[in-house]
């Protein structure tokens, strides 16, 4: 496997903007993250697996979170493999390992880890089914995948609400799914889990809003430069993104305003 799925870091208008964007995602709301996972069964000292890794910034979190665990980072992208491994690897050595490579066919050793932590990985995958099959034989039995990913329908709203929004999540949503992708993977994931053989199902919904974190922690993930590849793709009208960027702005300039996103925390067993 060659392609990093629906994921495309070159979307952004800016390489650096784009990176930005995903350490901001992967640090705001990351204590309510991590109180979840250990509700889940996550412990310091198991041998965790976390596919989709991207530029690690989740991964130094575990790293923090688990100071005797060893992770294992798995991503497709080399350069985002690269990068992570420059941040990560001078920190804690030994306690990382890179591995380049797909989910759908890791190349790893089967029932060797205690843990996967799968994060806004499963939304960009043409084969969603393959990717926790193989995360269920490398788990060790006893050991659980968890999974963290986007439904839009419980994307969250706007206070002022912001009209214009709709088209374009819509029309993100369709996209994505033309490149294999499904931005309403999170209400598929309890019985894809059970599909493969997954026990002890559980799932939550993780809520953050910008009262907790900054208003910008949100709204650069809306931020205009990063949806141009819907208009050049002929997905969204320069009309329509013109719009949106000007109601965005409106909202952000309102003394009042407030957002609050929900995302989707499903979690299976392998059984004994
Ligand atoms: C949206 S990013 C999420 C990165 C990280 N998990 C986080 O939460 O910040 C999705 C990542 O999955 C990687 N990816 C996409 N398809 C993959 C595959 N088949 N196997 C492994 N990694 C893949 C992409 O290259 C990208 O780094």
């Amino acid at each position: 496997m060659s392609t990093a799925g629906s994921y495309d870091r070159h979307s952004h208008r800016d390489d650096a903007a784009e990176i930005q964007r995903l350490a901001s995602q992967a640090r705001s709301g990351w204590g309510k993250e991590a109180r979840k996972l250990i509700w889940f069964g996550l412990r310091d000292g198991m041998s965790v697996l976390e596919p989709g890794s991207g530029p690690g910034f989740v991964t130094a979190q575990l790293l923090d979170l688990l100071p005797t665990s060893t992770i294992t980072c798995l991503e497709i992208d080399p350069a985002l493999l690269a990068q992570a491994q420059q941040e990560l690897q001078d920190k804690v050595g030994e306690r990382v390992r890179f591995v380049e490579g797909s989910v759908l066919e890791t190349g790893l050793e089967g029932n060797q880890f205690d843990f996967v932590y799968a994060r806004l990985l499963l939304q960009h995958l043409s084969d969603p089914v393959g990717a926790v099959r193989e995360m269920f034989r490398v788990l060790k039995p006893g050991g659980k995948l968890v999974i963290y990913d986007v439904d839009d329908d419980l994307f969250g709203f706007f206070d002022p609400p912001i009209p214009e929004f709709a088209p374009v999540l819509q029309r993100f949503g369709e996209a994505q799914a033309a490149r294999g992708g499904d931005r309403r993977i999170g209400r598929r994931l309890w019985r894809l889990l059970r599909s493969v053989g997954f026990d002890n199902l559980g799932l939550e919904v993780l809520a953050s809003h910008s009262d907790e974190a900054s208003l910008e922690s949100f709204m650069q993930h809306l931020d205009p430069d990063r949806l141009g590849w819907l208009v050049n793709g002929g997905w969204l009208s320069q009309a329509e993104l013109d719009a949106f960027a000007v109601a965005r702005q409106k909202f952000m300039e309102s003394a009042e305003a407030y957002t609050l996103w929900m995302m989707v925390m499903v979690c299976g067993e392998k059984p004994e």
